[in-house]
């Protein structure tokens, strides 16, 4: 049990708790998927980026998956070993590529030719190799939300097959390039198995079909992806999961990464907010509550749904808008929700939390960020202190 009220009155709200050993937990089970199997599983940092939760992923042997620069530094400042550490992303400033080559990580993933191009004049400048993967989009329908959607070519993300094996083919021809790994990624919180198996097999036949002209990958990256219960969804499960990419690859000799955020993160996270007032504008009924899309903005911007409970409050429930203070209509954590009558200081804990959170927060109208605790063994420790009125201005004040 976790102690709700407990920390809320140490830590006040809103507030971020993340349950350390169910992040553990969650962990272990993938690993033991890929057991015997090389494998690297690479925490996508972008799910819960705070340094303790990815140092935590790091002492248990993860790797990183990052999509920006601040991510990768974020990743080699909580422990996780360079050669464990990935960066992607569809688009990469120069620095970006400069630095990610100059750190010696593992690889950097590309999503484009034009890319591919960037990285070789980078790498050239700095008279080196850097060390390369290719985005594949397989063109799959993952069957999620359409804005976590990635696989289809009518997303941003990855090139064709045929423009794969024209990079890889260059790439072999430079010597400021060298090709270790070949990645897709079809999508975010997927519940059926099905089409990651369609994308592994399709990215895996043109794996051999490289390997038959003499280019040689290290690395098969599944990417990220698995998707969670929030509400009633089945998931798939890790051994299944593992099973239907190492089926795909029939024998290929390849070190199998994986990039889990969610699945790792999501439901070991609780977002507590405290009630402000209840209200009632002619028939409906609002709890205005102290959290605001600012600060899980989930509900906001894909209509999510994340389990609310209520805590000491009896009585009958009844359906109400769970909204926060900030100025826009679309500021809500729960549509119609079956909540008992509440009051100010009530304490309601808003489930399935921890994963593109409090990452995906903002400063909009001056709220502060929330603080973050971790829950481990039974000890509870501030992993990052509330953003104070001072903390919001810093980078304003000084031009006055
Ligand atoms: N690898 C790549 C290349 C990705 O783009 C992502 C997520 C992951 C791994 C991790 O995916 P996961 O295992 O967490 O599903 N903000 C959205 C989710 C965006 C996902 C973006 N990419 C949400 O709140 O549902």
């Amino acid at each position: 049990m976790i102690p709700f009220k407990e920390l809320a009155q140490t830590y006040g709200t809103p507030l971020y708790v993340y349950d350390f050993d169910a992040m553990r937990a969650q962990f272990e089970s993938l690993k033991e998927a890929f057991r015997g199997r090389k494998s690297i599983l690479a925490y996508a940092v972008k799910a819960n980026s705070n340094l303790s939760v990815v140092k935590h992923f790091a002492s248990l042997g993860s790797g990183a998956d990052c999509v920006s620069i601040g991510e990768v530094r974020r990743a080699l400042m909580a422990g996780v070993p360079k050669y464990r550490v990935i960066f992607s992303g569809v688009g990469k400033r120069d620095d970006e590529i400069r630095e990610a080559i100059e750190s010696d990580i593992l690889y950097i993933n590309l999503e484009s030719e034009a890319e591919l191009e960037r990285v070789e004049m980078i790498a050239q400048e700095l008279n080196t190799k850097a060390r390369i993967s290719i985005r594949v989009n397989p063109n799959i329908d993952p069957k999620t939300h359409p804005y976590i959607s990635t696989g289809l070519h009518d997303n941003k993300f990855g090139v064709e097959i045929t423009a794969a094996k024209r990079m890889y083919i260059r790439a072999k021809n430079s010597p400021y390039l060298d090709s270790v790994g070949i990645h897709f990624h079809i999508g975010s919180q997927l519940t059926e198995l099905e089409p990651i198996y369609e994308a592994a097999v399709i990215v895996a036949d043109l794996l051999r079909s490289l390997s038959a002209i003499n280019i040689e990958l290290k690395f098969f990256d599944i990417g990220g992806g698995l998707g969670v219960r929030y509400k009633e969804e089945t998931t798939i499960e890790p051994y299944a999961y593992a099973q239907a990419v190492l089926a795909a690859l029939k024998g290929i000799d390849v070190t199998v990464i994986c990039e889990p955020g969610r699945f790792l993160t999501a439901n070991a996270g609780y977002f507590l907010t405290k009630v402000l007032y209840e209200k009632q504008n002619g028939q409906k009924r609002f709890v205005v509550v102290d959290g605001a899309m600012n600060d899980l903005i989930r509900p906001s911007l894909y209509n999510a749904y994340h389990r609310i409970e209520s805590l000491g409050n009896e009585g009958e429930a009844s359906a109400v808008d769970v909204v926060g203070p900030v100025c826009e209509s679309g500021d809500f954590l729960a549509k119609n929700y079956p909540l008992p009558p509440l009051e100010h200081n009530d304490l309601l804990v808003v489930h399935s939390a921890g994963a593109y959170g409090f990452g995906m927060g903002s400063n909009y109208n001056t709220r502060g960020r929330s603080a973050e605790v971790a829950l481990e063994n039974g000890v509870h420790r501030l992993i990052r202190r509330r953003e104070s009125f001072d903390d919001l201005i810093a980078l304003e004040r000084e031009y006055l």
